[in-house]
């Protein structure tokens, strides 16, 4: 595969999120260092990375020698400044927290080349205060990547007050080279696609809060009836309940209260249904993430 990935890649936080990025930048020709804090993480990611490559092989998106060399590019870490050191592009895929995002990107400012790109995946803060962190905002903008990152076929870049042309740039051929298509948006909270997902997850949340419909039926009336992919409260075990409440609690601050999360999924974060991840959200999953067929039961919740 040829490719314009400005390698070598570095993504901190190994999520939901950054082992997706990590698996579709590794396929794309780069060498890609995946770091966390956690080592359990790190280990569990690379456990998806491999499922990944197993059902890409399976669907004839990725040859055997794409998937071996893409194993031997990727390594992990947990020692963020000695992977940064050297690196073209980092994303920085950790928690949906302002001081947290600063506390990375200032460490990989201090280790970087002056020309590095970094690249934020928030889903709704905004780029500009995010980036404010830098010596050099020029360098930094939003590369949103989507859940799962192997299969969506988007790349939201934005750009925030300060961000360069050459930033940019970078950032559309990296992301064009990982397979994505992209459009520009201006830095703006919950950019073109979250601030709609957000409020279908948290309707679908208050209709479950007002007994308007099972869970089971919530979802299947907007698959069926709207020709959603997916209903809101399983997108929302897919996403993660707590991401989703950092989210909404960010652009209830900004966008206003028709954002506000509502009791019950604050309840669901506090119980530690966060969805998919940790095994049970509004559905419980097997450890491989399928499904269960065990009915919705929200009961100790309500
Ligand atoms: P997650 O909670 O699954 O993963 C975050 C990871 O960051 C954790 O593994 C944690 O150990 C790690 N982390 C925290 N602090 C760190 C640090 N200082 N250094 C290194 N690692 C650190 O979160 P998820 O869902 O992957 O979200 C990550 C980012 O992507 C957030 O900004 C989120 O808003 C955004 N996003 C999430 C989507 C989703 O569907 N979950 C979709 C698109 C964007």
């Amino acid at each position: 595969m040829t490719t314009t990935m400005p390698g070598p890649v570095v993504v901190v936080g190994a999520g939901v999120m950054g082992r997706g990025i990590a698996y579709v930048a590794a396929i794309a020709g780069a060498t890609v260092d995946l770091v966390d804090l956690d080592p359990d993480v790190l280990a569990s990611a690379l456990t998806a990375i491999e499922r990944d490559l197993q059902t890409g092989l399976e669907r004839g998106k990725v040859t055997p020698s794409q998937a071996a060399e893409a194993r031997d590019r990727l390594t992990t870490s947990t020692d963020l400044r000695a992977s940064a050191a050297g690196s073209r592009l980092v994303i920085e895929a950790v928690v949906e927290r302002m001081d947290v995002k600063h506390g990375v990107l200032r460490e990989v400012e201090a280790v970087v080349d002056a020309d590095a790109v970094l690249a934020t995946n928030t889903s709704a803060m905004s780029v500009t205060e995010i980036m404010s962190i830098l010596d050099d905002p020029s360098r930094g903008c939003g590369m949103h990547f989507f859940n799962p990152v192997p299969r969506m076929k988007l790349c939201e870049l934005i750009r925030g007050a300060h961000t360069s042309e050459t930033t940019l740039r970078t950032a559309r051929a990296a992301a064009e080279a990982m397979g994505k298509q992209t459009v520009t948006v201006n830095d703006v909270a919950g950019f073109a696609t979250s601030r709609l997902n957000a409020l279908i997850g948290s309707e679908g949340m208050r209709m479950l809060e007002d007994g308007v419909a099972s869970a089971e039926d919530i979802d299947l009336a907007a698959r069926l009836g709207l020709n959603h992919p997916m209903g809101p409260l399983e997108m929302g075990d897919l996403v993660g309940w707590d991401t989703r409440l950092d989210i909404l609690v960010y652009l209830a601050e900004h966008l206003g209260d028709r954002f506000t999360p509502t009791d019950l999924h604050r309840r669901l974060v506090a119980a530690g249904r966060t969805g998919r991840k940790s095994g049970h959200g509004v559905y419980r999953y097997e450890d491989d993430g399928t499904r269960t067929n065990a009915p919705a039961n929200l009961t100790n919740l309500m």
